[in-house]
């Protein structure tokens, strides 16, 4: 609440106008890791750290954006949309993809903030494009679905910041609902929804405060590593159109054409299709403990066969591993190369073992690990 007053405080007094207020939270994923862009099943949430916009027409064809965080403004005009190198680029992605598909949008007056740390794997880009394709959809009452704004904020993702990524935090975002997991098949671009009730446990993300700065091209390599697999397969079958298509059987047949690392990789996302897919009937069984093993599996295969793990995060993976009677699932999260971990924790055993990380997390990297406690929220939604 204190963040949409403020945000809405600072909108009013740069503005002199009522805005309309929108919240886009960010996303956590249970299980189905780097399984987006191969059209299989994930299984993310959206979490109670969001970004709220506070905004309205500007009345022209120019654009005032402010960001709250930052304390930093920026004034564009809507018919020159060039990439830029800070997070204007994303806004810019957005009403480019309004534009293209012929929408008449004009310029907004705008101040958004939030409470999503930045680069800790939990989507805020996501969130910033969600929240603000929402809300300029309101203002400009286009009718979009909210599939249509996801695939809008993944557009800017891919055209205007150089990530290939799939849509599953997008996804997320619009389409979360609180106290529960989405179950999302990223083909069919449908989701189920699955209650999760963690009974005694409680959500905890540990940062580990690494942001690697050629993250994006090393996950564009692992998209193309994939879909370099798919091409060979589909030569060989031609009903093979994505790694959704392919059993480990196929893959194993196929190991001398696909090379090593094409076989490593697709052999990592295959199987962390089937994990999902387990994975999503555990949680709806309240099973947290047989769940929590399939996210340790997942995390050393992303470590060792998808290789987008870091020394920080297989660490506190490792020392989550030592407790597994109090932590009975810890695994990295999202893109790679940095960010969190998510840990499934008894809530009698949080303290301890916050104590525990901090202190050896110190002394081994020289700096201090952030931890965050989230719950399972609702989707994109008009604020008050
Ligand atoms: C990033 C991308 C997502 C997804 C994950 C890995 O968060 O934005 O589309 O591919 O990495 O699962």
């Amino acid at each position: 609440m204190a963040l949409v007053s403020s945000v809405s405080l600072s909108f009013v007094t740069q503005f002199k106008t009522k805005p309309l207020i929108v919240c886009a939270p960010g996303r956590i994923n249970f299980i189905g890791e780097h399984v987006d862009y191969n059209e299989g099943f994930v299984l993310p949430a959206a979490i109670d750290r969001e970004m709220v916009f506070a905004i309205g027409k500007s009345g022209h064809d120019r654009c005032n954006v402010y960001s709250h965080d930052l304390e930093e403004g920026v004034s564009f005009s809507i018919h020159d949309l060039n990439s830029g190198e800070t997070w204007v680029n994303y806004l810019m992605g957005v009403l480019d993809g309004f534009e293209r598909r012929g929408l008449p949008v004009h310029g907004v007056d705008c101040v958004f903030g939030g409470n999503i740390p930045l680069g800790a794997g939990l989507s805020s880009s996501a969130a910033l494009c969600c929240g603000f394709a929402f809300a300029v959809n309101q203002l400009f009452k286009c009718k979009l679905s909210k599939l249509e704004l996801a695939k809008i904020a993944q557009y800017a993702e891919h055209e205007f910041a150089g990530l290939q990524c799939g849509i599953m935090d997008q996804y997320a975002s619009l389409f979360g609902v609180k106290g529960a997991a989405l179950l999302l098949d990223c083909r069919a671009l449908t989701h189920e929804v699955v209650p999760v009730d963690l009974k005694e446990h409680s959500i905890l993300l540990i940062d580990t405060k690494v942001k690697h700065s050629l993250a994006a091209t090393a996950y564009n390599d692992r998209r193309e590593a994939c879909e370099e697999g798919v091409r060979i397969l589909h030569k060989k079958n031609p009903s093979v159109n994505s790694l959704r298509d392919v059993s480990t059987t196929v893959l194993y047949e196929n190991q001398d054409a696909l090379g090593d690392e094409v076989f490593i990789r697709c052999l990592f996302v295959v199987e962390e299709m089937k994990r999902t897919q387990l994975g999503a009937g555990m949680l709806r069984k309240n099973d947290v403990k047989a769940f929590g093993e399939l996210m340790y599996q997942t995390h050393w295969g992303l470590s060792q066969s998808y290789e987008v793990s870091c020394a920080e995060l297989d660490f506190l993976v490792s020392l989550a591993e030592e407790d597994k009677k109090w932590i009975v699932g810890s695994r990295m999260m999202g893109g790679g190369f940095g960010g969190c971990t998510l840990n499934i924790i008894d809530n009698s055993y949080v303290k301890v073992f916050q104590e525990k990380v901090l202190h050896q997390y110190l002394a081994t990297f020289k700096k201090e690990p952030d931890f965050y406690l989230v719950n399972l929220a609702d989707g994109v939604r008009i604020g008050s």
